[in-house]
C-alpha cells in the first residue's frame, strides 16, 4: 500500500491525499460505506459505484466468519471475488462487533470468547485467529483485535484495557508477518488507538502504535458516549503523535459535522452506520439541514430530493419518498440509503477539494452550522 499526501491545509490540519492498494486508488480524506456481512444494506453494488461514488466499503470480520464462513470465503477465492465489489475492502477486527452484538463473552488475556447472535454457538477470537480470519477474507486493510471499552470506563479499567490492546496487537503484528496475502495482492494491517477519554493514555497509545511503522493507523473507542467537545480532543492528542505521512483512520464517526471536525483535525478516513441506518429510518442527511421524510409535511412536496444530487436524487420527489415511507415499500430504505451514502460521498469529496483549493476552514465554517439544523 502506498499513500502520497498532495496538500496539508496551512490553515488546520486537513489533509489531502491518495492511498493505492491491490484493488485501486483511494482518495482522502474519503468515507467508507459499511458493508457489515458483504452487503451494504439496501444498496446494490451497480449504485454503489455509479451514484455513490464509494471507494473503498467496510466488512466485519465478526458477522463474515460466523456466516457465510471461513470455508466458503476460501473456496471462493476471498470476499471481493464472493461479492463481486472490485474496489478495495477494509476488514474490522471483531472485537468491537463481539461487545456490541453477541451475547455472553469472556474477555481473557488469550482473547474474547463470545456465543454467536445467530445461533448461540461459542466462539474465540485471538489476535492470531482474527489475522487468519482477515487473511482469507482477503481485506485490502486488516484491522487489529482491539477492545472498545466502554465509553465511560475509569482510569483504572481504561489503563488495564489499553495494556491487553497492546499486547494484542504486538501478537497481531506477529501472525500478520509470519503470514502471507492468500490471493496474490497486498494486504496492509492496522493497529488502533485506544485509551478512552484519558489524554495521558492516548498520548501512550499514540506513541506506541506510532512506533510499530504500520501502513496506517486508526483512532478507536470514540463516539462511544463521551461529549463532542472530549472526542475532539482525543482526535488532536493522537493526530500530534500519529505519523503524518501514513493515513489516519477515525473509526464508527460519524455526523455530517463529526466528520469535517475530524477532516479539520488530520483525519484522512471515516466510516460510519449512520447514513445507512438512519436513512432506513426515513433520516435524510443534505446541506440544509437532516429531514425526516415520515413528516406530513412532504407530502406535496413535489421537487427533487436533490436536484444536484445523484441520479436517484434527482428522479425521486420529496412527496414519493414520504409516500414510499407510510406505505412501508422496501424502495423507501434503498432510496434513502443511496442518498445519504451519496451525501456523505460528496461531502468528503467538497471537502477535499477544499482542502487543494486552500480554503477549506472558510468552506466547512460557513456550513457546519447549517448540516445539524432539521428541516
Ligand atoms: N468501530 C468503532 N469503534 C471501534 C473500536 O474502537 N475498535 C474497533 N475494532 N472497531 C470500532
Amino acid at each position: 500500500m502506498d499513500f502520497q499526501l498532495q496538500y496539508t491545509d496551512k490553515a488546520s490540519d486537513a489533509r489531502a491525499g491518495v492511498i493505492t492498494t491491490g484493488h485501486g486508488k483511494i482518495e482522502t480524506p474519503i468515507f467508507m460505506p459499511v458493508g457489515t456481512a458483504g452487503a451494504v444494506k439496501a444498496v446494490h453494488f451497480s449504485e454503489l459505484r455509479q451514484q455513490v461514488k464509494a471507494q473503498i466499503i467496510l466488512g466485519n470480520t465478526y458477522h463474515l466468519y460466523l456466516r457465510p464462513g471461513l470455508e466458503v470465503l476460501r473456496a471462493a477465492g476471498g470476499l471481493h471475488e464472493f461479492n463481486g465489489w472490485e474496489r478495495p475492502i477494509l476488514t474490522d477486527s471483531g472485537g468491537f462487533q463481539v461487545f456490541s452484538l453477541s451475547g455472553i463473552r469472556k474477555l481473557t488475556e488469550e482473547g474474547c470468547e463470545f456465543r454467536s447472535h445467530i445461533d448461540g454457538s461459542k466462539h474465540i477470537f485471538t489476535p492470531e485467529n482474527v489475522m487468519d480470519t482477515e487473511r482469507i477474507i482477503g481485506a485490502d486493510i486488516m484491522m487489529a483485535l482491539d477492545e472498545c471499552p466502554p465509553g465511560l470506563s475509569d482510569y483504572a479499567y481504561a489503563k488495564k484495557s489499553l495494556a491487553m490492546t497492546q499486547r494484542w496487537l504486538d501478537r497481531c503484528i506477529n501472525r500478520f508477518n509470519e503470514t502471507e496475502p492468500l490471493y496474490g495482492y497486498h494486504q496492509s494491517l492496522f493497529p488502533i488507538v485506544q485509551g478512552c477519554t484519558y489524554k495521558d493514555l492516548r498520548q501512550e497509545a499514540a506513541k506506541y502504535v506510532a512506533d510499530k511503522g504500520a501502513e496506517g493507523n486508526a483512532i478507536g473507542g470514540l463516539a462511544v458516549g463521551e461529549p463532542t467537545e472530549v472526542m475532539y480532543e482525543m482526535i488532536e492528542v493522537v493526530n500530534g503523535i500519529l505519523p503524518k505521512d501514513k493515513p489516519r483512520y477515525l473509526m464508527g464517526v460519524g455526523t455530517p459535522q463529526n466528520i469535517l471536525e475530524g477532516i479539520e483535525r488530520g483525519v484522512d478516513m471515516f466510516d460510519c452506520v449512520m447514513p445507512t441506518r438512519n436513512g432506513r429510518n426515513a433520516m435524510l442527511f443534505t446541506y440544509e439541514g437532516t429531514m425526516n421524510m415520515r413528516n406530513k409535511k412532504w407530502e406535496m412536496d413535489f421537487s427533487p430530493l436533490d436536484p444536484n444530487g445523484c441520479e436517484t436524487d434527482r428522479v425521486t420527489t420529496k412527496a414519493y419518498l414520504h409516500h414510499l415511507f407510510k406505505a412501508q415499500e422496501l424502495l423507501a430504505m434503498q432510496i434513502a440509503s443511496i442518498h445519504n451514502l451519496a451525501f456523505y460521498l460528496r461531502l468528503v469529496t467538497d471537502a477535499r477539494q477544499h482542502i487543494l483549493a486552500g480554503d477549506f476552514v472558510q468552506w466547512k465554517n460557513s456550513i457546519v452550522g447549517q448540516l445539524g439544523q432539521r428541516r
